[in-house]
């Protein structure tokens, strides 16, 4: 069946190609690889850096994670980044997508205390991927708060919103020198889904559905505070672009010729990504959240609703906060219209609505929410262009994951073929400015709660070696060709 597949997609990739010279990535196209700090550094407590949420979680309480393990050493890039910088090399992309782990920073989270090594450990990557042609975009946060925050209730406490202030003030100051791509924070939906204890239960139990609106309330008033910080204090001597990367999973109606299939799908999306996107790109919160959260709320005996409200001051601070659109995609589901559930425990995924399901046809991978679903990303990148007045997008993750070692990673190659071809679609046939495309992973990595078991990589990570060695997958070769040619075969 995969044979069958791949060879329509040949074809239609060559018949492309005879008819036109033009089935190209733009000149201003950027190919990259993406890690995170947390999944890839190790060295937890290494040279004063401080502790995370999830260096604890690890520690304590790493029953909740697949293979009990911990990031204690993950790939132990905290000494290796020199090798990984040139596998990035090898593979002829323009960008390499990393985070800085708040605490090898700011040891404490919330002090005025640098600790220099991790300055130092952040400054050799950077200078070396730029002495090679390879541009550092840099996360400030990819999910590894500082422990100090998690008794006062993590991102549900306003009391964050400061810090992160400061903390990305400090890292201007520190590389905004060098750095022209900057990522305030990856993911809120998946942040603040932690305080309804999905991913991992960082946080006590929190009241439901109340906690995750918190949690995304805050989460959006950090971002454009490091947004506006960028933008008065540094954009004008350091020239960089600065936004958010969210997560999005695109639903698709279950019968598209049903009205009900249509808004019921739509509302799914808004609930999920629109609730962080039209704050930034447009002005609070989608009316259909605001309406549905209260409406529940006031079922559920409540005196107010369970989703905050902005002031008026606050929808203007955060209105306009972004310079791209960076988006990380890996779901495409069907919804169909479905009777609201009774109002016991009341959480986000039921405000939404709706009943999601796969084609049970689709083809999978190693991780069970990923299905290769290429016209997912291709609708929704349409969507993004007509809801948010066509900005430019740069999706900061995309990628395939086995759950054993696969060298031979055909799955993989046939995921980057027919994904990076839908962008080509969105780009070239619907006028959608994808401005990158970054493929998740670079390696192997410690995947959160399912821990070493998931393999994300380009190049594979050998996790029982205490030199963590890497090698080359197939898929390499395959991508290389691809920044080469900078068109798909
Ligand atoms: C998105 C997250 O940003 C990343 O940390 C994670 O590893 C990938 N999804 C794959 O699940």
């Amino acid at each position: 069946m995969l044979i069958v597949k791949e060879f329509a997609l040949v074809l239609f990739l060559s018949t492309k190609l005879c008819n036109s010279q033009e089935w190209k990535f733009p000149d201003d196209f950027k190919f990259g690889v993406a890690t995170s700090a947390f999944q890839i550094e190790g060295g937890w407590d290494a040279d004063g850096k401080g502790v995370s949420i999830w260096d604890v979680l690890g520690h304590n309480r790493s029953v909740l994670v697949k293979d009990g393990s911990n990031g204690d050493v993950a790939c132990d890039s905290y000494n290796k980044w020199e090798e990984d910088v040139m596998m990035v090399k090898n593979l002829g992309v323009d960008c390499y997508r990393i985070s800085l782990s708040w605490t090898r920073i700011l040891p404490e989270g919330y002090g005025t205390k640098i600790n220099p090594a991790g300055v130092d450990y952040y400054n050799k990557i950077i200078n070396k991927l730029l002495e090679n042609g390879i541009e550092p975009v840099i996360t400030l946060y990819h999910w590894d708060l500082p422990q100090f925050f998690s008794p006062l209730g993590g991102w549900t406490n306003p009391v964050v919103v400061e810090h992160f202030a400061y903390y990305a003030r400090t890292v201007f100051t520190l590389f905004g020198d060098r750095i022209k791509t900057w990522i305030t924070i990856n993911e809120p939906r998946l942040i603040c889904q932690s305080y309804k204890g999905l991913i991992g239960d960082v946080t006590p139990n929190f009241p439901l559905g109340v906690a995750e609106y918190l949690c995304a309330h805050n989460v959006l008033k950090a971002h454009a505070e490091a947004y506006h910080i960028y933008d008065r204090e540094f954009r004008f001597k350091q020239n960089g672009k600065i936004s958010i990367t969210l997560d999005i999973t695109w639903s698709e109606p279950a019968n598209a010729s049903n009205p009900e299939d249509v808004r019921a799908a739509e509302q799914n999306v808004l609930f999920e990504f629109g609730i962080y996107a039209n704050p930034i790109m447009g002005f609070d919160y989608p009316r259909v959240v605001i309406d549905r959260v209260a409406n529940r709320s006031k079922l559920e005996n409540l005196s107010g609703s369970r989703l905050p409200k902005f002031t008026f001051a606050e929808k203007l601070r955060i209105k306009g906060t972004y310079d791209f659109l960076g988006i990380n995609h890996y779901i495409t589901m069907y919804t169909r219209a479905a009777a609201d559930p009774p109002v016991t425990r009341p959480n986000l995924d039921v405000d939404a609505g709706g009943e999601r399901f796969r084609d049970p046809s689709w083809e999978g991978c190693g991780a069970a929410w990923i299905k290769v679903v290429p016209w997912g990303l291709r609708r929704l990148l349409n969507w993004i262009k007509n809801t948010y007045h066509n900005p430019d997008i740069i999706i900061t993750e995309s990628g395939y994951a086995d759950d054993s070692e696969v060298f031979e990673d055909d799955g993989r190659i046939n995921y980057y073929r027919v994904y990076l071809n839908a962008t080509l679609q969105a780009i070239l046939e619907d006028g959608v400015n994808v401005k990158g495309y970054m493929a998740w992973s670079l390696m192997d990595n410690y995947e959160w709660i399912y821990g070493y078991t998931l393999r994300f990589g380009l190049y594979h990570v050998n996790f029982t070696d205490p030199n963590r060695t890497r090698t080359p997958k197939k898929s390499v070769e395959y991508f290389k060709n691809v920044t080469k040619t900078r068109t798909i075969n």
